[in-house]
């Protein structure tokens, strides 16, 4: 490797040893007899410090030429002192530049002078090497790292479904359609279909994390066209609220892991993490209109509770549940997909919940109809055709469990537990209404 430390692992043990650090050119100063570098990589800044007396002379001549974010590979001795306003600075033996940077950059990686945020997505790799934005990215690592721990340590199994795909899912209107050889296919919106045909096959618990493909008309902070979906199902289930705290639990877990390993991160975003309030408080859909009637906001009974309307929820049960997180449960079954289950001695509500984080739903899921007849019969409630659904539907005439399970949106889960008002910031590279490059 051409680097044996990283900055953060120059520690005192290192004091009057050599090492070899590599990153980009953050700084230069030059004060004619002594001549600064400071050089960042992934975990920090080291300072490199060449006192004519002391370095080389070709380094001494090398260091007032360096550009602004060149890469260079330093050799050098550690030397703890007070002066060096990291602590510590190294004093150059060999120092290489390994690839220049053209002058000027498109922007500033030190975040000091602000972009917009089209040109900071236009150039990410510089983007990211901000260390502010970077955190957003070893904490999504995590994000992602713990939802895997999770389910594995719930006993569940990971799957992989097919993302060309034939038939909608989520509604029709949302479908990105693409040419497979001489049929027309779409890009998956969701597993739904297939992760519930894995309930016929007795693993039981699955879950897999994939992208989801959404052909959103709007542009808007919290929508992607391509965005990370981490689903679960599980069978065996007596209801839905079974389901509800298993997403409660994950959500909990992945919060509590970030707050125990990004805490340098976290630092870093000058951002606070509370660890959730729980349980979370489950509101049913009625209450929840009874309280926006209350606040003024009359929604009529069946329809969605709409951007607004969410927010306003949110801060309610910010104000008197003190909770961030809370689930709106027990909806109308004509606002939710067909293949949700309704209450049998109340057909017009149904087992279908979503979360939501600070006003922002994250995360939608119910128990399923898992008996035949009845799935077919709404299927065709909802204006479908089931014999499109032939492939799914086959799966539930030789023998299929109750089961239930949720879709919890990745960049949604991120952006609301950092407070990060725009979605795009918390995906490398978003795919929006305009957006197909980079
Ligand atoms: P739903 O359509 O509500 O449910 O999607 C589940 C979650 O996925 C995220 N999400 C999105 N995130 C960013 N941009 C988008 N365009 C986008 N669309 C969805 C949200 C949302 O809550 N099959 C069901 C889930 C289930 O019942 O298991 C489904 O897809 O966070």
């Amino acid at each position: 490797m051409l680097r044996t430390h990283y900055s953060s692992e120059i520690t005192e043990e290192l004091n009057g040893k050599r090492v070899k650090v590599a990153g980009w050119v953050q700084e230069v100063k030059d004060l004619g007899g002594i001549k600064f570098v400071w050089i960042r990589d992934r975990e920090g800044i080291v300072q490199v410090t060449a006192p004519k007396k002391k370095v080389p002379p070709e380094i001494f001549k090398l260091i007032p030429k360096l550009n602004s974010e060149d890469v260079v590979v330093v050799e050098g001795i550690v030397n703890f002192t007070p002066k060096a306003k990291l602590g510590f600075e190294i004093i150059p033996e060999k120092f290489e530049v390994i690839s220049r940077a053209q002058a000027p950059l498109p922007l500033d990686p030190t975040g000091k002078v602000k972009a917009e945020l089209d040109t900071r997505l236009d150039n990410r790799f510089m983007d990211v090497r901000n260390p502010k934005v970077m955190a957003i990215f070893k904490i999504r690592s995590n994000v992602f790292r713990a939802v895997r721990e999770f389910f594995y340590n719930e006993g569940f199994i990971e799957i992989h479904t097919p993302k060309i795909i034939a038939t909608a899912t989520e509604g029709g209107t949302e479908l990105f359609p693409m040419k497979y050889f001489e049929n027309d296919a779409f890009l998956a919106q969701s597993p739904q279909l297939y992760k519930q045909i894995m309930m016929a096959t007795g693993l039981d618990k699955v879950f897999e994390v994939a992208p989801i493909f959404r052909a959103e008309e709007h542009n808007t902070t919290r929508h992607l066209n391509e965005a990370w979906s981490i689903d679960a199902e599980m069978a065996f289930i007596e209801n839905e609220e079974e389901v509800m705290d298993l997403l409660e639990r994950l959500v909990v877990y992945t919060i509590k892991y970030v707050r125990e390993n990004n805490e340098k991160e976290l630092k870093i975003l000058e951002f606070e993490l509370e660890e959730p309030k729980q349980p979370f408080p489950r509101i049913t859909y009625d209450k929840a209109l009874e309280i926006l009637a209350d606040l003024g906001k009359e929604i009529p009974w069946g329809e969605d509770i709409d951007t607004e309307g969410e927010k306003l929820l949110g801060r309610y049960i910010k104000e008197n549940e003190e909770a961030d997180l809370y689930f709106i449960y027990k909806y109308p079954s004509e606002a939710k997909p067909f293949y949700i289950m309704k209450y049998d001695d109340k057909p017009e509500i149904c087992r279908a919940f979503d979360l939501e984080y600070r006003g922002i739903e994250i995360s939608s899921g119910g128990q399923r109809e898992h008996r035949h007849e009845i799935l077919v019969e709404q299927i065709k409630e909802k204006g479908l055709n089931p014999e499109s659904f032939e492939f799914y539907l086959r799966a539930f005439r030789y023998g299929m469990p109750p089961h239930g399970g949720f879709g919890l949106g990745a960049e949604r889960l991120i952006m609301r537990m950092l407070d990060i008002g725009n979605i795009r910031e918390v995906i490398l590279f978003p795919r929006d209404r305009r957006r197909l490059v980079p």
